[in-house]
């Protein structure tokens, strides 16, 4: 396993590759790293002669200090599993080494980091995207591997990679569950027991509301998804929205022809955890 800590070395590793007209294939994670994220590897893996993968708890995307401290941080546990689906390379800067300057740079999105997400965690996608150009500068890759769980954030990466006129392909892939249906997240592990036990509610609902959005108006989908989340003890509702998946505009009273997305954001104690469903392909 060679453990890459400097962008001078990262580069060199990039340029030598490509030079041998090798693929890269590259999976940005924050660590403590689940089989969501060994999925994302093993299809880079599967596609791609060469695949490294980031490791970098990124202070600019959290608008909440006790979020970024509580963390979790598993960088041994993180390398063995990376090693076990064949990927060798990783790219664990520090943070003096990704951001030896202060942060200036400001994207504008438009719409889609305002809301959602952007409404609830300010200046969070801005961070997003700030650290995942300075990633794919860095590791150089033919092609990046996406969760659609963060399906909002797989949204900007695209408008950055058009907005930046980057030549990479954007590679999304499907959310990986638990077998209750939790989609996996690594914020997961801070649930306690009981909240383990209530959180695949929030699956639940998205199933059911995708079933009730075939026949049923807009608004009664958004009331039952919110009366089920809040008429749980340990569950609050932040947002739960229906849009236009590439648009992310809100969905009014008549439903388009085009793919339409749900998306959730729930707050269970301390953790926050979010999860989205296609209603219409
Ligand atoms: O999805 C994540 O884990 C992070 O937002 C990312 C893309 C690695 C940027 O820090």
């Amino acid at each position: 396993m060679e453990v890459i800590k400097t962008v001078e070395r990262m580069q060199a590793f990039s340029l030598k590759n490509r030079a041998q007209d090798k693929s890269i294939g590259f999976v940005p994670t924050m660590g403590a790293l689940h089989q969501g994220h060994l999925e994302l590897v093993k299809q880079a893996v599967g596609e791609n002669d060469t695949v490294v993968c980031s490791i970098f708890v990124n202070p600019i995307q959290f608008n909440n200090l006790n979020d970024l401290k509580k963390y979790p941080r598993t960088l041994d546990k993180d390398l063995q599993l990376l090693s076990s689906v064949g990927c060798n390379t990783v790219f664990a800067p520090d943070v003096d080494e990704m951001y030896p300057e202060p942060v200036t740079k400001t994207y504008d999105f438009g719409m889609l980091d305002k809301v959602m997400e952007g409404r609830y965690r300010s200046g969070h996608f801005n961070g997003v995207a700030i650290v995942v150009k300075k990633l794919f500068d860095f590791v150089l890759p033919h092609s990046a591997y996406f969760g659609q769980k963060d399906f909002q954030q797989l949204a900007i990466i695209r408008e950055l990679v058009k907005m930046e006129n980057l030549d990479l392909n954007i590679v999304a892939c499907p959310t990986i569950r638990e077998a209750d249906g939790l989609a996996m997240s690594s914020r997961n592990v801070r649930l306690t027991e009981e909240q383990r036990q209530h959180a695949p509610l929030i699956y639940r609902a998205l199933k059911k509301a995708s079933e009730l959005y075939k026949t049923k108006p807009v608004q009664e989908v958004r009331d039952f998804v919110a009366d089920t989340i809040n008429q749980n003890p340990q569950m609050r509702l932040e947002y739960f929205e229906i849009c236009h998946s590439r648009s992310l505009q809100f969905i009014g009273k008549s439903k388009p022809e085009e793919p339409v997305v749900a998306c959730i954001a729930v707050h269970m104690g301390e953790v926050r955890l979010i999860d989205n469903i296609f209603l219409k392909l």
